[in-house]
């Protein structure tokens, strides 16, 4: 029972049902205004809910109710849930753009003074870079105290708290000086694979290199590149180039866990493939070997296919074109999607001062919206 429309052959649906258009009134009293919640039980409305009289007007169509209530639905609110494709609902997928080795000459970037700023057109601008390249620098940013830092990731939101801690500010230990400073190179990765949810922004700053204590001044602050490599782009070069590594990639799942602090061990809630996709779509990378826990055997050869597939997407996350390699310097904070892009850096000597944060997706993309779109837009998107 319901009301059926009569719109064009291609829509999926011409009919809504009274109990569903009933307990969608977008009324004051049913819609509470201030927080946008249902604001009655459901199930207080008979199960037999009619409408008694419907009319057709302009704007949309007003329904007299069974139970009394009156109810009015606007055209566009209706043709949203009758057409094929949610009228609004921006996804990053829409958004991107790939990148390779050359955005390193002109990388994404917005100024520390903008994003500072009271308006929102700088915080619109931040996110929305991150939405298309999947990272961006702030440029200008003050380093002399790395509160300004955090202060700067707050404009996104609130910072994720995990077991390392929330906000960090980094400085090896000088008690330690006398044995070279020498930190290993590490191969583009994403963090937090052993989250069900994992770290959606991270950020880096580095706000001082110095040479270690005793070291040459000119070399003993050398290196510590940060390389970021398109996740997405390595995807899809991989889909192209191998069909069927991608499909295993992207369909086996893999135990990642996080075990080697005191007392801690962190499991997502199921095993997650390397590459997430969404109806097809690409959503989320896993990726860091040292966190991979053991591959499920499976019939007999079925694994060596998985490392098959895994050596031929580690062998294109290394391709040069592949690779934007940017050398951090203070003042420069770096923020990128963690869902998407990998990080990594060449090996450096000399004492660096860094420090950064995570901030959750969900709350980078409810931020980009409000941003970037129109409020009426934004709550539209909301799905019944
Ligand atoms: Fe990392
Ligand atoms: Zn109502």
């Amino acid at each position: 029972m319901g009301i059926a429309f009569k719109v064009q052959d291609d829509r999926p649906r011409k009919f809504l049902e009274w109990i569903w258009l009933r307990d969608n009134c977008r009324c004051a009293s049913c819609v509470n205004q201030d927080t946008m919640q249902r604001n009655f039980n459901t199930f207080d409305i008979p199960a037999d809910i009619h409408a008694t009289e419907t009319f057709l007007e302009d704007a949309g169509v007003r329904i007299k109710w069974s139970d009394g209530h009156e109810s009015f639905y606007h055209w566009n609110w209706l043709m949203t849930y009758l057409a094929r494709d949610w009228q609004f609902n921006p996804t990053l997928k829409g958004e991107r753009e790939m990148f390779g080795a050359s955005i390193a000459n002109d990388p994404p970037q917005v100024t520390y003074s903008s994003v500072m700023a009271s308006d929102k057109g700088g915080v619109a601008e931040l996110t929305a870079k991150i939405a298309k390249y999947g990272f961006v620098f702030v440029t200008e940013t003050p380093y002399e105290d790395p509160a300004d830092t955090k202060r700067l990731l707050e404009r996104i939101a609130f910072i994720r708290e995990t077991h390392y801690g929330g906000f960090y500010d980094f400085t090896p230990d000088l008690a330690m000086a006398d044995t070279a400073y020498t930190n290993l190179a590490l191969p583009a990765h994403t963090d937090t694979t052993y989250f069900s949810d994992p770290a959606g922004l991270q950020a880096f700053h580095l706000l001082s290199h110095t040479p270690a204590p005793g070291a040459d001044s000119v070399k003993g602050a050398e290196g510590g590149k940060s390389l970021l490599v398109d996740g997405f782009h390595a995807a899809q070069t991989l889909k192209r180039e191998n069909p069927e590594a991608y499909k295993i990639l992207s369909t086996k799942n893999v135990r990642w866990h996080a075990s080697g602090n005191e007392g801690i061990s962190i499991g997502p809630y199921r095993r997650f493939p390397v590459i997430e996709t969404v109806e097809g779509s690409l959503f989320r990378i896993r990726w860091n070997n040292d966190d991979r826990g053991v591959l499920p055997l499976g019939p007999a050869g079925e694994v060596v296919k998985w490392y098959n597939a895994a050596r031929k997407w580690d062998e294109i996350l290394r391709r040069k074109d592949m690779e934007c390699w940017i050398q951090l310097e203070p003042g420069k904070v770096l923020i990128f999607d963690n869902w998407r892009v990998l990080h990594g850096r060449s090996a450096f000597e000399g004492v660096r001062r860094i420090c950064g944060a995570y901030i959750n997706h969900d709350d980078f993309i409810s931020r980009w919206k409000n941003t970037n779109f129109p409020k009426e837009h934004v709550l539209q998107s909301v799905r019944g």
